[in-house]
């Protein structure tokens, strides 16, 4: 089946190569034309583990295209997706700007039946305004065409992208207009249903919904635990531990129960807020969710408060990790920028060290900033070492040689990577969050 996929960000371009694989025939559109080029030479953009071989691959065998001019994308395609940004914009709403375009351009342009398809997360409604526009722009070309917005959100976690997005949990598909869009979906889909992943069909509202919902619900699982780490170091106990005997009941389960300095990212945050919108366009309280942002917010303030009170004056700061998570390059709203810009505006000085993320993060960081090739060079004649990002690295990596290079001792453990008794064995003084 022809597709094409607006849009080759982190979930468009994963979702373009996994689909090229699948057998379908994708054409990958965006408008950043250095991105595009870089696509056509077979490199990619973004660090995905996976993903490179992948788009090598569906170059070779022809079935992965790019374009940056939808136009060219649109000749006998049957499901246009929009995978395009929808980032935070005034009042904590989603910019629905670049999807409302992509759907504009359609609309203008389209000669033939065809799905609409938002990938992008958008609020619920957006479906429905997408469709009337294209309708509006139809009718006033005076052209008759069946052109049905289905909403498809997209659950991917960078670092894992490839791999969810070939082995998803569930796929989500809203559809209110079952007029040929459902079995056009089932057909798109089948590659992955064959093998039993479930594919839920609902309402469009309910699958724009489900998308929030999802992403708010993991993200007050984040600060319910961390909400908990000012009491356990009060009362001496270790957030750890707490975590542990919680997630071990099944009805709770352990995962994104890990206590730290908040979430970042390109979702977490802005899709919190944007349900937060949501529930006061539609005069609903959300009042979980308005505790989940202020916790996010509070536990960020509270490290940085911590670490620049224990600082001695004019410091030098290693830094370890600066993407919002591992196994991924992607710099947005990631901790790193705020805990830099504290340190540097407290006049420290900051050496960095990133696996993958450097080259992203420098146009964000103060311009002071240095950067070292390993975590051993970042850490050279610092007073002080934090770590922002749990990296596999820096797990296993060995402290006593860290503090040999070091010249103070004190180790801030922003992800509760190392346990307290391994740090102290190696010279450093141990900085946990809620331990
Ligand atoms: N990143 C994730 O982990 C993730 C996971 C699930 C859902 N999402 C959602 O998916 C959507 C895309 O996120 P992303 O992280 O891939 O964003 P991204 O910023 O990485 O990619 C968006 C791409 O769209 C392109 N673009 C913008 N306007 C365009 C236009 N008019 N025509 C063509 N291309 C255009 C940009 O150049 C960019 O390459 C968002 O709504 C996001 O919330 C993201």
């Amino acid at each position: 089946m022809k597709i094409a996929i607006v849009g080759t960000g982190y979930v468009g371009l994963v979702s373009a190569a996994c689909f090229a694989e699948l057998g379908h025939d994708v054409i990958g559109v965006d408008i950043d034309a250095a991105k595009v080029k870089m696509l056509q030479e077979g490199k990619s953009p973004i660090y995905e583990p996976g993903l490179e071989e992948l788009l090598k691959s569906g170059l070779k065998t022809g079935r992965l295209t790019f374009t940056t001019n939808l136009l060219e994308a649109l000749p006998h395609v049957k499901i246009v997706f929009s995978a395009v940004a929808t980032p935070t914009g005034e009042d904590f709403k989603a910019d629905l700007r670049a999807v409302f375009i992509v759907a504009e351009t359609v609309a203008k342009h389209i000669d033939h039946d065809i799905v609409f398809v938002n990938k992008s997360t958008v609020p619920v409604g957006t479906g429905k305004q997408c469709e009337e526009l294209i309708q509006k722009i139809l009718k006033d070309r005076g052209v008759e065409l069946h052109v049905p917005v289905v909403s498809n959100p997209e659950f991917l976690r960078e670092g894992m992208a490839v791999s969810d997005t070939m082995m998803p949990d569930r796929i989500v598909i809203g559809i209110n207009d079952m007029n040929g869009a459902k079995e056009l979906m089932e057909e798109l889909y089948r590659p992955i249903t064959r093998v039993g992943k479930p594919v839920l069909f609902m309402s469009r509202e309910s699958s724009e919904i489900v998308k929030y919902a999802s992403n708010a619900f993991l993200a007050t699982k984040i600060s319910f635990i961390n909400m908990l780490t000012p009491l356990c170091e009060i009362t001496g106990a270790n957030i750890r531990d707490v975590a542990k005997g919680m997630g071990l009941d099944n009805r709770i389960g352990p995962k994104f129960l890990h206590a730290g300095i908040g979430y970042g990212g390109s979702c977490f945050p802005k899709d919190v807020k944007a349900l937060l919108a949501t529930g006061k366009d539609y005069g609903v309280p959300m009042p979980i969710i308005e505790a989940t942002h202020n916790v996010n917010q509070l536990q960020r303030k509270n490290f940085i408060d911590r670490v620049l009170k224990s600082l001695p004056k004019k410091s030098h700061v290693s830094i370890w990790g600066l993407s919002f998570k591992p196994k991924t390059d992607d710099m947005r709203e990631a901790p790193s920028i705020d805990v830099i810009e504290a340190l540097d505006k407290a006049g420290h000085t900051v050496t960095a060290y990133d696996p993958v993320a450097t080259e992203k993060a420098k146009p964000l960081l103060p311009t002071s900033t240095q950067y070292a090739d390993s975590p051993l060079a970042a850490s050279k004649d610092a007073d002080a070492l934090l770590v922002l990002t749990e990296w596999d690295a820096f797990r296993g990596a060995d402290l006593g040689d860290v503090k040999k290079v070091m010249k103070g001792d004190l180790l801030f453990d922003g992800r509760n990577v190392y346990e307290p008794e391994e740090v102290k064995e190696a010279g450093l003084t141990y900085v946990g969050i809620g331990v």
